[in-house]
């Protein structure tokens, strides 16, 4: 099994920098698992490397719920759900890898949907609220005035 790393491609910029950070950030957690996927690490450490991305996720989801409410986003309760989902797969997809890691390899079809599982989420919903954010900037908490 190939488990090709993830690229970062322009169509993810989304133009909000410390957004972008943070998508980079845990896009290259997502290629640890998948160099790890490759690898044959054992069960317990890829484990380890999923908790790590569901708390860095989790960072990241509540600071961007946190800008959208400060810029009035109207879309803000359905992003907000589209997160929680996002959770929800990402712990079917933990307990799926490293059930098919401790019985020798995990699945194609699982490294598939971790490959998309970020990704997927930046070019839509993130994208879809990219425009309405930039150039309210100014009312986010902390923000630059
Ligand atoms: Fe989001
Ligand atoms: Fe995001």
């Amino acid at each position: 099994m190939t488990t090709r790393s993830l690229t970062w491609t322009d169509d993810l910029t989304l133009g909000i920098d410390d957004i972008d950070r943070e998508h980079r950030g845990l896009m290259e957690v997502v290629n640890e698992i998948l160099v790890a996927c490759d690898s044959g690490l054992d069960s317990a450490m890829l484990g380890a490397l999923f908790a790590q991305l569901r708390k860095s996720s989790l960072a990241h989801f509540a600071r961007e719920e946190r800008m959208l409410a400060d810029t009035l986003y109207p879309r803000l309760t359905q992003h907000r759900q589209e997160h929680a989902e996002l959770i929800e797969q990402l712990d079917r997809i933990a307990a799926q890898a490293v059930r098919e890691a401790e019985q020798g390899g995990v699945a194609d079809a699982t490294v598939i949907f971790l490959r998309h599982w970020l990704t997927s989420h930046i070019v839509g919903p993130d994208r879809g609220y990219s425009g309405y954010v930039k150039g309210r900037e100014k009312r986010i908490r902390g923000g630059a005035e």
